[in-house]
């Protein structure tokens, strides 16, 4: 008799009831209560919710360096204790590259740090990264000579060079114009397409979890909530101007700030505790 593989993968990542708090001098602050969601290899998951429902702790949670009230967090179905070259973070600030180094020594720095390539392996990783990023003639560039858009590349190469179990980015675009959010957006799907990486992203603007995310958490406002959680992964870069793209932003839309004059609407139920996931977008 052979033994059949199960056909589901493990989850990479499990968040398990999570409720994260802040204690203060004067008092204490409930960021996120009760949250639970899985993320699989090469997901593309993204945590959507309101300015203040706990987003980012979330994803310092993961990250380590914020410990759980209550609940617990598992990467490959080890308790996540403190921070590690498995969850590297890219932020939305512009200036997250000490500027005394150049492109180069920015993204080759961690891969020395973590002693397990030589001077020259760290080097051929970080110049392979930053040709991923469409930086390698930048290399010996200083990060003041460089535009936002730029610096985010390299952020995100530094990054991935240090191959994650998973990347975590927190409104990695949030601070660049329109059109070069755009221009990030996509090229992050394609780096996507071409190394299949598993991506935890935070944002709080609907469209970008449409376009970015396979999976998306919607959190209900402070202290965050799971309210429901999507499929997304049918939409196409090419197709945000579409009818299908625009329902779907305002479905999400309705989810998060539910309309009081629909009872029986969705989103109602979900208010009214009904909270299971649901499979809106995926069917
Ligand atoms: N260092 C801190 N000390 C005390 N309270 C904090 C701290 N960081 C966050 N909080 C509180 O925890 C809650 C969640 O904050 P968090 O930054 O995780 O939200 P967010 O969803 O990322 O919001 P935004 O979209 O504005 O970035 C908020 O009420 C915030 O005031
Ligand atoms: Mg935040």
């Amino acid at each position: 008799m052979s033994f059949q593989p199960s056909d589901t993968p493990e989850p990479l990542l499990q968040v398990k009831a999570l409720s994260l708090e802040y204690a203060t001098r004067e008092r204490r602050v409930r960021a996120t209560h009760n949250v639970s969601f899985n993320v699989f290899p090469a997901d593309r998951f993204v945590l959507l919710g309101p300015s203040g429902c706990g987003k980012s702790s979330l994803l310092k949670a993961v990250g380590g360096f914020l410990p759980p009230l209550s609940g617990e967090i598992l990467l490959d179905k080890r308790a996540i204790t403190h921070p590690g070259p498995d969850r590297m973070m890219v932020f939305q600030e512009f200036d997250q590259l000490p500027p005394w180094k150049t492109v180069l020594d920015n993204v080759q720095f961690p891969l020395r740090v973590t002693g397990t390539l030589s001077a020259r392996e760290a080097r051929d990783q970080a110049l392979h990264y930053l040709e991923k990023v469409g930086l390698a003639d930048f290399a010996d560039a200083w990060p003041h000579t460089l535009s936002g858009g730029m610096k985010a590349r390299v952020a995100i190469a530094r990054a991935l060079a240090m191959k994650p179990k998973v990347l975590l980015m927190d409104e990695p675009f949030a601070a660049l114009d329109a059109l070069t959010r755009r221009k990030m957006q996509e090229e992050l799907l394609e780096l996507w397409d071409e190394v299949r990486f598993t991506l935890l992203f935070v944002t709080h603007s609907i469209e970008e979890a449409l376009l970015i995310g396979s999976r998306i958490l919607l959190l209900s406002p402070h202290p965050g909530r799971v309210r429901a959680e999507l499929n997304s992964h049918q939409f196409e870069r090419r197709e945000e101007g579409g009818e299908a793209f625009q329902a779907a932003a305002r479905r999400i839309h309705d989810l998060l700030f539910p309309p009081t004059t629909a009872p029986y609407s969705a989103s109602a139920r979900l208010l009214q505790g009904q909270d299971a996931p649901l499979p809106l977008l995926s069917e």
